[in-house]
């Protein structure tokens, strides 16, 4: 702590989003005084540009995609037209809503917070305007921006998943730049609204980061939605004019359409703040902790997508609460990211925890995976919805890794968290009842082939 200044706060946090407010929220729960900058809203990416108004928006689709296929179900509908303006509104509704709830969350925790552009100008302290707040802790916590490519400039018909939130028009054609989380929500977002949709991915798969059998039941199932994927195709150019965007790859092969988004990843936002002048060891513009989310500056932590690792905000509530109960003395235990639920919410949903099967193989040598296709359960045939819950276990060991594809298997991955950090053998979910019908249901069934004593499948 520098001799000349006295704290004001036992806890400033600098970033008003999913890592800083949980933080914030936590840390006057405890008893602890806090203020919590923030130069945009409180609720930052997830509340207003990421997580919340993305699922509004994939909610939309799905009642599209009801509507179309209602003959399916004995229902005679279809779509008249999607209502962009009503769209807009539907999702600005949801996400104000609770954008009031969070200020009223904020303002009845006695949290000093502070408006207003901050910048790290000494360890201990965080400069808004002329005001310095001098904490006896800085918490580190302004997250993500979109990234685009070396000579790809964002405007006009070439947007990030920010500005595609608020366009209020529809695209006839869309090509989608990357085809990892956002490039997948968002095509699938496109295609229930009509458009026709091109993904342009570098990499071999879709959704690389998940298991293979869930990236080829992806590619599969976006096929039969006529969504085309590019995988494999590298990016070289883009240009565009006032009737169309074009885009070239490496291969030579052009692509037009009326939009291009890219979803090429999320970079951290910490340059320019002061953390590198004030010691704060960095790589690649991602701020270093070590597993208590401390930095190598006495006092400094860092939450959320600054911090290396996976960008998602429950990652960040989990830093924010775990580095507040740290500094309350409460000794919380680490966080192990391998343990944190993914979700995936195109159509169909994508859900996993843990390893896949070839980060399982390398990590442990040989496994037993196991594959449950949803064709055997009985909800999921009601929703004619198709996909699979996939285990992997060590040998006579826990469940390392579960993956799941299907309508609506976001909603399972709280079952496979508590299995997965619980380290549980096959026997132990087995013996669960699961009820009958539910989707959740092929997960119990799942561990029932697991352990050896399958329902309704083959062994
Ligand atoms: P991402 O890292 O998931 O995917 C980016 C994709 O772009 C990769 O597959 C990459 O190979 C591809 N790519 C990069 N350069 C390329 C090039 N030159 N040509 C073609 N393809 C190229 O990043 P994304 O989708 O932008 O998402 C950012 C972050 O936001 C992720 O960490 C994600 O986890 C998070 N997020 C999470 C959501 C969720 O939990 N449901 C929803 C949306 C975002």
């Amino acid at each position: 702590m520098p001799a000349t200044a006295d704290p004001t706060h036992d806890l400033v946090i600098l970033g008003g989003g999913s890592g800083g407010y949980a933080c914030a929220l936590r840390a006057a729960e405890l008893g602890l005084t806090v203020a919590l900058v923030e130069k945009a809203k409180l609720g930052g990416t997830c509340l207003h540009q990421g997580c919340i108004p993305t699922k509004a928006l994939l909610h939309a689709a799905e009642v599209a995609d009801n509507a179309r296929e209602g003959a399916t179900f004995g229902v005679r509908s279809s779509v008249d037209s999607i209502d962009m303006a009503g769209v807009l509104s539907y999702k600005d509704g949801v996400v104000g809503r609770l954008y009031k709830g969070l200020q009223g969350l904020i303002a009845s925790r006695a949290i000093d917070y502070v408006e207003g552009e901050g910048r790290l100008s000494a360890p201990h302290t965080v400069t808004v305007g002329d005001r310095a707040l001098v904490g006896r802790h800085v918490v580190l916590a302004t997250g993500s921006a979109a990234k685009s490519l070396p000579g790809l400039e964002i405007g006009g018909r070439i947007v990030t998943s920010e500005q595609a939130l608020q366009l209020d028009t529809l695209p006839g054609s869309v090509i989608v730049l990357g085809g990892g989380v956002i490039g997948v929500e968002f095509a699938s977002v496109y295609r229930s609204f009509g458009a026709q949709v091109t993904i342009v991915e570098a990499l071999p798969r879709l959704v690389a980061a998940e298991d293979e059998a869930v990236s080829k039941a992806l590619e599969r199932a976006f096929r039969k939605r006529k969504i085309t994927a590019l995988t494999g195709a590298r990016f070289a150019s883009a240009s565009q004019d006032d009737s169309s965007v074009t885009v070239t790859l490496e291969s030579g092969k052009t692509l037009t359409a009326d939009l291009l988004l890219v979803a090429v990843g999320r970079g951290p936002v910490a340059s320019g703040l002061g953390y590198e002048e004030a010691g704060v060891a960095m790589d690649r513009g991602f701020v270093l902790t070590d597993e208590r989310c401390r930095t190598n500056v006495d006092d400094v932590y860092a939450v959320g997508d600054i911090v290396p690792g996976l960008q998602l905000a429950h990652r960040g509530f989990a830093q924010g609460i775990f580095v507040a109960e740290d500094i309350a003395g409460l000794s919380p235990r680490p966080i192990d990211d391998l343990g944190i639920p993914r979700v995936t919410y195109c159509d169909p949903e994508i859900a996993s925890i843990g390893l896949t099967e070839a980060q399982a193989r390398e990590t442990f040598g040989e496994v037993t995976a196991y594959e449950y296709n949803l064709g055997g359960n009985g909800k999921s045939q009601i929703l004619q919805t198709q996909g699979f819950v996939k285990l992997v276990r060590q040998v006579d060991g826990p469940v390392v890794g579960i993956h799941m594809i299907g309508a609506r298997m976001g909603e399972q991955v709280g079952e496979a968290q508590l299995i997965y950090n619980w380290e549980a053998f096959p026997d132990d979910v087995a013996s669960l009842i699961h009820a009958h019908p539910t989707q959740n249901e092929a997960l119990g069934e799942a561990f029932l082939a697991l352990a050896g004593k399958p329902l309704h499948a083959h062994a």
